[in-house]
């Protein structure tokens, strides 16, 4: 089976961004959200995106009309039905993925490929809720934020994904204009296997006064080529996020090195969950271009 009409589940950051880059590589792509003022608020994310990348001549005007004509919104999952693949990228919350895997596999055709973007849930553990059929087609599509500038997407298989489906996933993948790279059904897949514990261990560094936020945030970035230190980058992809990713990590691992440090666990008690909530590690709310370190130890 060819791929050729793409669903995506979800429109918030990483939904509108995968849902974007599909249409951008030339797929039909429907967005599914919950609600109607949700599905706006991604496509204007969308139009931003896309009109940034038409201002630079990534893109011309007629390509820009193009790719926003392949993208349509809904709110029924219904139709989603004809898709080839579909691509979840809703609340990282178990239990809310389970229920709408549940309904998707009775509204699917058989055919459809069923892929989540989650970043650390078992894979394993959401296929579960569909046919044993759907198992066999079921893998994860893990994207990086901002989507339609981040190259990677790791691909995941579980026990039961069927060879074929997995390699025509990997090809996929290369059709969006990512490079696939392929994981196993661990938490954290490769990325966040590496990229949490070493964020975690900024905030332990911080938290034992190795240095300042500026400092250690310039110190792996001037040192290490980063484009990002540590604090800033937690704060781009939120520290709630980071916190639970770590949480389900630990629990998966037992490890010391995946446990969220106080520190963390005390900001997201806080509210401060970075750029989306105007302070995390720095605060945003005065000037978002130039923001100013929190005093926090
Ligand atoms: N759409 C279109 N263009 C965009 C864009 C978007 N969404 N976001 C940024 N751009 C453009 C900007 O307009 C700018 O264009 P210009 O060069 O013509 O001015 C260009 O991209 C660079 O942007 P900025 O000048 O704002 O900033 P940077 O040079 O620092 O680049 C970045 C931004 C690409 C985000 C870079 O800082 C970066 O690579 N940061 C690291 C991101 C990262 O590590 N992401 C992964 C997070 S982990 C994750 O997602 C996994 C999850 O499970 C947690």
């Amino acid at each position: 089976m060819e791929i050729k009409k793409v669903g995506v589940l979800g429109c918030g950051l990483m939904g509108s961004g995968i849902a974007q880059t599909a249409a951008t590589a030339g797929f039909e792509t429907i967005v599914r959200e919950v609600t109607g003022e949700l599905c706006e608020k991604g496509f204007t994310g969308i139009e931003k995106s896309l009109a940034r990348f038409a201002e630079k001549g990534t893109i011309t005007a007629d390509q820009q009309k193009e790719i926003r004509g392949r993208l349509t919104g809904t709110t029924s999952l219904e139709d989603l039905a004809d898709c080839d693949i579909i691509i979840e990228a809703i609340i990282e919350n178990l239990e809310t993925k389970r229920d709408t895997y549940r309904q998707l596999d009775a509204i699917c055709k058989p055919e459809t490929i069923f892929a989540s973007n989650t970043s650390s849930i078992s894979i394993t553990e959401m296929m579960t809720a569909t046919s044993q059929e759907r198992q066999r087609r079921f893998i994860g599509m893990h994207f990086f934020n901002p989507v339609p500038l981040m190259k990677l997407v790791e691909v995941i298989r579980t026990i039961l994904t069927d060879e074929e489906i997995y390699e025509q996933a990997v090809e996929f993948g290369k059709r969006l204009g990512k490079v696939p790279v392929r994981a196993g059904d661990k938490s954290g897949f490769i990325v966040n296997r590496l990229l949490v514990p070493y964020m975690l261990d900024a905030v332990r560094a911080l938290e034992e006064g190795v240095g300042s936020i500026v400092d250690i945030d310039n110190a792996m970035k001037l040192g290490c080529g980063y484009p990002m230190g540590p604090f800033t980058l937690g704060d781009f992809v939120g520290l709630d996020t980071t916190y639970y990713i770590a949480e389900i990590m630990f629990n998966e691992f037992r490890e010391k090195r995946f446990a969220p440090p106080p520190l963390l666990k005390r900001m997201v008690l806080a509210g401060l969950y970075g750029r989306k909530s105007g302070r995390g590690f720095y605060d945003y709310t005065k000037d978002p271009k130039n923001p100013t370190p929190m005093n926090l130890v």
